[in-house]
């Protein structure tokens, strides 16, 4: 676990591990229990009744994510990553980290933590990292994005993909020469999914967010059409906005599919410091 950019969430003090390693502690005595699995809850004040995504939520996007079908987004970021040398990067809202460790795994130098709110996503992606021997430097917490426990510009980027976008606090925590990358859904993002379902489905508002603080300085847009074969379609479909919007009836269209022919559309946002 990388902890030169960690901050107790109590006192603001740095955090290091205990003598034997199992918890992180500050100067002043706060003390925060390591997890079987590797991770650390640095949860506190509002955010502590938010739980995040579900476990089911959050099993569906693995098994969909794991088939590779979002593979060129995870690519996208790498070569926005790229252009800033990154040494420390923070995902916020990392969910069950498929992206967190595909940047973990392509820069072999960088120290990479992963923070959600969700319990479930966070202990699948600190599995997964041990798993992959790289719990040395790819780290996950249960926290609020809103109130990182991270030093004031201590990290090269911040990458939020999918996710609420918590602008002034990417703000503090980013070095001034940092990068913001946001990953939205482009235009026609899943249209493929959404006229399977709706007699007149809509494609999505093109989103150009203004951040405060930020100024938007390149875009990569990535576009492809992907098949999606019978098993993956029910657990797309589980984490996109449209499933709690949709009836029973509409929902039952999806199960008669033996194949799903969409097209994946997001839009990587590079924002810099002003
Ligand atoms: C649509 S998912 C995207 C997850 C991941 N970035 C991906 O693309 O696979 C949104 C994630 O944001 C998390 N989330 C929502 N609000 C949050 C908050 N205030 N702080 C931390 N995580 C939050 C949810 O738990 C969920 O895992
Ligand atoms: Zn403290």
């Amino acid at each position: 676990m990388i902890t030169d950019i960690l901050v107790c969430p109590i006192c603001r003090n740095g955090l290091s591990f205990s003598e034997g390693g199992r918890s992180l502690v500050c100067p002043s005595g706060h003390c925060f229990d390591i997890s079987s699995s590797g991770y650390v809850n640095l949860t506190r004040g509002s955010s502590v009744n938010i739980s995040g995504d579900s476990k089911d939520m959050i099993r569906a996007r693995r098994d969909f994510l794991a088939a590779g079908y979002y593979l060129p987004i995870a690519n996208g970021v790498v070569e926005a990553l790229d252009a800033v040398s990154p040494s420390r990067i923070v995902d916020a809202g990392c969910g069950e980290g498929y992206y967190t460790s595909h940047f973990a795994k392509s820069f072999p130098h960088a120290g990479v933590i992963g923070f959600d709110l969700s319990k479930p996503g966070i202990e699948l992606a600190s599995k997964a990292a041990k798993r992959d021997g790289l719990s040395d430097r790819l780290s996950y917490s249960v926290c609020g994005i809103f109130d990182l426990p991270i030093r004031d510009r201590s990290v090269s980027a911040v990458t939020n993909l999918f996710a609420p976008c918590a602008g002034e606090e990417f703000r503090r925590v980013l070095r001034d020469d940092g990068r913001l990358i946001t990953v939205v859904a482009g235009v026609r993002h899943l249209f493929g999914l959404k006229a399977a379902i709706y007699d007149e489905p809509y494609e999505n508002e093109e989103r150009r967010d203004s951040i405060d603080g930020f100024v938007l300085d390149d875009i990569i847009e990535v576009r492809q059409t992907a098949t999606i074969s019978k098993e993956h379609i029910f657990p797309l479909f589980t984490m996109t906005p449209y499933y709690f919007r949709t009836g029973e009836r509409d929902k039952d269209k999806l199960l008669s599919l033996d194949s799903l022919t969409t097209e994946v559309a997001a839009d990587i946002l590079i924002y810099r410091k002003v």
